[in-house]
């Protein structure tokens, strides 16, 4: 049996992700939190006639509580969105005390829960929830996610157009490092099957990858940033964290860690001097069974963007954790 749990299910990736996940068969039973909405986000998923038995909770009546108890995995899409002109480290005022008090409720409720970050900045909330767990002496490595897989979605798929092959089938692009602008780095050297980008087209497609999100933004005009294709990477890696835990094998999508409470993460930890970093990890019935280094053999231009990435990181990480540690 899965409970799988969603909290700030009403907004524009809520919603679309529960949908999700309320139509999975992987899914037995699924609980909707935020502050708004869930009564009738629940109400209307309750009529879709798949299996997961639904609930929605507000604050009032230890909602919070009661949505994350015998969870046993929880997506985080609470916060706000961009808008136009804004970055993602725009967000951390308001999100990063959001995700403080779920993290807190997490670590009460639920606290062998695999628990996937989606709100942004994503390189300081999951530092942010990390700090929490440990706090509360429940910090599970193996079972904290940032999630990173939009950004793996959006390489596959603006990579079509060079490799004339299909997605998400045929082309595994890898894309390390963080989740904002210059912190993404794809690594185009180890697509597989392999193919070659035009020298000439390299850089744009790098960009594309990196600002994808604003391309969302700015047509969304004011009105929020990527939901839709949000909620599908969510799904598609909630769903690979549901599936390895009921024992598939040889399940690997790269996702945002802390790296030294994971099999194989030391060494990226040397490699990078970064102790959070988003790589290939392969998913088992505890969660993040190995982070895999596919740092050696990069191009030398892939070697600058890691180096640019590790620039922006330490800075992001190093404020969700003092967020924490020394609350202004
Ligand atoms: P939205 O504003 O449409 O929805 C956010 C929801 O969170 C709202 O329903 C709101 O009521 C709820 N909420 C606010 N405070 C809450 C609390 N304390 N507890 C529970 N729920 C609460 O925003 P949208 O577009 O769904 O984006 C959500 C977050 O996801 C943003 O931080 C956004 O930047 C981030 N995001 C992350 C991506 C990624 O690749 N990781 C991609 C796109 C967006």
């Amino acid at each position: 049996m899965v409970k799988a749990v969603v909290l700030g299910a009403s907004g524009g990736i809520g919603q679309p992700l529960s949908l999700l996940l309320k139509a999975s068969p992987l899914v037995d039973e699924l609980a909707l939190y935020d502050v708004v909405n869930t009564p009738g986000v629940a109400a209307d998923l309750s009529h879709i006639s798949s299996t997961a038995k639904i609930t929605g909770y507000l604050p009032k009546d230890d909602g919070l509580k009661n949505a994350l108890t015998g969870a046993d995995i929880v997506v985080i899409p609470a916060g706000i969105p961009r808008k136009p002109g804004m970055t993602r480290d725009d967000l951390f005022k308001i999100n990063a005390g959001i995700v403080r008090d779920l993290a807190t409720g997490i670590a009460a409720h639920s606290p062998k829960a695999f628990v996937l970050v989606i709100s942004n900045p994503v390189n300081s909330t999951v530092p942010i929830a990390a700090e929490v767990l440990k706090a509360a002496g429940v910090f599970d490595p193996k079972r904290l996610f940032g999630v990173t897989t939009l950004d793996v979605v959006r390489a596959e798929t603006f990579t079509q157009v060079y490799s004339g092959k299909k997605v998400p089938s045929d082309a595994t692009v890898p894309v390390i490092g963080g989740h904002s602008g210059p912190t993404i780095v794809p690594l185009f050297s180890k697509v597989s099957p392999k193919f070659e980008i035009p020298a000439d087209k390299y850089e744009d497609l790098v960009h594309r990858v990196q600002f994808g999100g604003d391309e969302v933004v700015k047509a969304k005009d004011g009105a929020g940033s990527a939901t839709l294709s949000m909620a599908y990477a969510g799904f598609r890696f909630a769903e690979a964290v549901i599936k390895a835990s009921k024992g598939e094998k040889g399940i690997v999508e790269p996702t945002f860690v802390y790296l030294p409470g994971v099999a194989g993460g030391d060494e990226i930890v040397k490699a990078t001097g970064v102790e959070f970093f988003s790589t290939p990890v392969e998913l088992g019935p505890n969660g993040a069974e190995k982070a895999i280094n596919i740092l050696d053999g990069v191009t030398a231009r892939e070697q600058e963007l890691i180096a640019e990435a590790i620039k922006g990181l330490q800075t992001n990480i190093e404020t969700g954790v003092q967020f924490i540690k020394n609350p202004a």
